[in-house]
């Protein structure tokens, strides 16, 4: 049982191989944080570690300086985790230590997505429960250590066991305080078409956060965050994640104390949230997910790839290896015809690729984006056979047939919104703003859920579609909902997020073989809480190459490349005018699920021939591709060079990206990662890139997997006559581990 309790000490000593969380009942009743790292013998306790109080300007008994779930009013003063607003308008509660529960497995949460186990050995739990007497309000604290990933799964839930109704105004799922600050803050960053630009900053005394009061996660903060040490790389020194199973206003912050105490905080927004609890009634926050590294960043995105591809995705699915699709949106955006998109998917079946996506235009008289979301139903003068004829005309030439929806939204021009204008978010007699020309459907009422239900599902079942992209094309503005009072409308934003769960849970539950991939324009709404309905997301509207390597870098320190979206369009760049050649297009798509967004009847039958290639040699690698053990080797962030790789036991792909070309290069070495020191690989290069001579004469060969990680590839070496590439060039080294016949022949 990976978590002990020592009753002596009160303590608990939540561990696996490479993790120690201990936390303890303090002599005040509350629980403290005694240490959060590299394992520690579980056998033993740990006093010393435990937190004491300081002195300072007042010393208050009742303050700890490491609360492990701090509350308002107790002479704490930082921010707290917890704040709800009883009768008498006071905020003070004092919940104390009652009881403790461990047990085998993992439990999900009602309504909200969580990580899971298939078997029970693979995780434990343990549940803490604080008792406030004078309101009879109590926290269940769950925090479930895995087996096999260095992760903490949190969350926590409220009853409210007294006789009086309560508000919650702050729940954070998560607190964390650690005994120093020497730590750097990263965060993924950005906006639409730059989605996550990891930014690093020191920790500073005061307060640090990103959120989100967008109504979705948005693409300007992800809800994931992590510190490393001053010194920690992708490959060695202390790292700590957290990442919150949330689509709505979250919040992630770190508050640094007068004494280098560091807060880190993460949970719905309290900015734009209030709950009411009634007497028996319950709330569970969102889950958060901690992870810990002792051995670097890489490591550290390594267990959360490993947690979110295999036991948050689910469903048919997660192991299955993903389509190659082709989407029209960059081909023709709202202008296509039936006859022009089936000329597409045949040349499409001609290259290879496995699966036509329809994106926006193809219902109501939707031929801009000023009209028709809500109503799903074909657009008749470009499909004058349906949806479904144009299925059925796919799927007969080999291909299977994917569709783009926006369920949540409503244009002002369309049906449904005039014969329910009341089901769009807005405040009555005040003006809604528009976004995209379009309102946002109240996802808070069930009956609009219901209605969405209905139609989406008459849609699916009326032709032979595998996949649908659900995307989302604005943040919610004027928020509120006729279906709660007005001392419930801080209710809003979760019920809405409930309610997109609910809509995603109930159409996976009756279409299980569809691949549902999400989208906001772009990552807008990519995180680990849609992961675990759809496994793939549409990462960014930017499909620049350049561009892409460090979004997809970006995303992959938490998202596994199985759910990273990646296509090939076309040049001149429709977001950056940027030309770039094809391989090196495609060796960027290939560090994710590879699809292409252009037209293919516009392409030279050279274009053709390669196209065909790239998709042959993702297709003997696609496994490896979307489920290997992914590592960045070279990050793209402000560099000359990018390189990344993925590996399983017997085979790896290397990419290494130039981005800007220079004269006389200066040489790269290239030390790889997971592979056995003990085995030998033939290193080859990908004959259909366009391979550097020089790299390949000075690298391929049966080289051994120490000389490979500790000596690594010599790239750009001086003295080898190098061609001059010009900038965006890519390569792929491909590594076979040899039979230990041939490993003897070459020893
Ligand atoms: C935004 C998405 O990110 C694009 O891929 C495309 O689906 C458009 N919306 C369609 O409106």
């Amino acid at each position: 049982m990976p978590i002990r309790y020592n009753p002596e000490a009160r303590e608990f000593h939540l561990y696996n191989d490479s993790f120690s969380y201990i936390i303890k009942v303090l002599e005040n009743g509350y629980i403290g944080q005694v240490y959060c790292g590299a394992p520690l013998n579980p056998s033993r306790t740990y006093p010393l570690l435990s937190p004491v109080p300081f002195h300072g300007f007042s010393n208050n008994f009742r303050s700890t300086p490491r609360f492990e779930y701090p509350l308002y009013g107790n002479g704490d003063y930082k921010y707290p985790a917890f704040a709800a607003v009883f009768e008498n308008g006071s905020s003070v509660i004092e919940p104390e230590y009652a009881a403790y529960q461990i047990s085998i497995g993992k439990p999900g949460i009602p309504g909200l997505p969580s990580t899971y186990i298939e078997d029970e050995e693979e995780a434990c739990t343990l549940e803490l429960e604080l008792f406030d007497a004078p309101s009879g309000v109590r926290l269940i604290l769950y925090y479930s250590i895995f087996t096999f990933f260095n992760c903490l799964a949190r969350h926590v839930r409220i009853i409210n066991g007294g006789k009086r109704r309560i508000t919650l105004k702050n729940v954070m799922s998560l607190n964390l305080d650690l005994p120093d600050s020497d730590w750097n803050l990263v965060t993924l960053t950005g906006a639409w078409a730059r989605e996550f630009q990891a930014t690093c900053r020191p920790l500073a005394p005061g307060l640090q956060e990103i959120s989100s009061l967008r109504g979705i996660s948005g693409h300007e903060q992800n809800p994931f965050l992590l510190l490393k040490r001053p010194g920690t790389d992708e490959f060695q020194g202390e790292a700590l994640g957290l990442s919150l199973l949330y689509s709505g206003n979250f919040l992630a912050s770190a508050e640094v104390d007068s004494y280098d105490l560091t807060r880190l905080r993460m949970g719905i927004n309290p900015e734009t949230f209030s709950w009411e609890l009634a007497p028996g009634e319950f709330f569970d926050t969102p889950e958060a997910i901690l992870a810990y590294s002792a051995g670097g960043i890489n490591r550290l995105s390594q267990d959360y790839h490993r947690l979110y591809r295999t036991r948050l995705a689910r469903g048919t699915w997660r192991d299955k290896e993903r389509p190659i699709l082709l989407n029209n949106w960059e081909a023709t955006y709202f202008d296509f015809t039936e006859k022009k998109l089936l000329e597409m998917a045949d040349t499409a079946v001609s290259l290879g690729i496995e699966l036509f996506v329809l994106d926006d235009g193809w219902f109501g008289s939707r031929d801009d984006d000023t009209t028709s979301l809500g109503d799903w139903v074909p657009h008749t003068r470009k499909l004058p056979g349906g949806i479904s004829s144009l299925a059925k005309a796919i799927t007969g030439k080999g291909l299977a047939f994917g569709l783009w929806i926006e369920p949540e939204m409503v244009s002002p021009k369309s049906r449904l919104f005039e014969i329910h204008p009341d089901w769009a978010v807005g405040v009555p007699n005040r003006p809604r703003t528009e976004e995209r020309q379009q309102y946002v459907l109240d996802m808070s009422r069930k009956e609009i859920v219901d209605h969405l239900f209905s139609v989406l599902s008459q849609l699916i079942s009326s032709a032979p579609i595998s996949y649908i992209k659900w995307d989302m094309n604005r943040s919610l503005t004027e928020p509120w909902s006729p279906s709660l009072l007005p001392h419930r409308q801080g209710e809003f934003f979760h019920r809405y997020c409930l309610g997109v769960y609910d809509l995603y849970n109930r159409l996976t539950g009756a279409f299980p073989h569809i691949l549902f991939e999400s989208c906001a324009g772009g990552g807008g709404r990519f995180d680990p809480g849609l992961l675990a309905f759809a496994p793939q997301g549409w990462l960014s509207d930017d499909t620049d190459a350049l561009e892409r390597l460090t979004i997809q870098a970006g995303a992959s320190l938490c998202y596994p490349l199985s759910a990273l979206g990646a296509h090939v369009s076309a040049v001149p760049n429709h977001q950056t005018g940027r030309q770039s050649s094809l391989a090196f297009r495609a060796m960027t798509a290939f560090f994710g699920v590879l699809g292409f967004e252009q037209d293919p009847t516009k392409l030279h039958s050279d274009e053709k021939k390669k196209i065909a290639e790239h998709i042959k040699f993702y297709k003997a690698h696609r496994a490896l591709f979307q489920q290997g053990c992914f590592s960045r080797l070279l990050s793209p962030a402000g560099a000359s060079y990018a390189a990344w790789m993925v590996s399983s036991g017997d085979q790896a792909v290397v990419g290494f990206y130039k981005l800007l070309s220079r004269p006389n290069p200066k040489p790269v070495i290239l030390r790889l990662r997971d592979l056995d020191p003990a085995a030998v690989y033939e290193v080859s290069v990908w004959e259909a890139g366009g391979f550097d001579p020089g790299d390949r004469e000075g690298n391929c060969g049966f080289r051994g997997g120490d000389e490979l990680m500790r000596g690594g590839l010599l790239l750009n070496a001086p003295g080898l006559d190098h061609p001059m590439t010009g900038d965006f060039f890519a390569e792929l080294f491909l590594l076979r581990r040899q039979e230990p016949r041939v490993t003897g022949e070459i020893a």
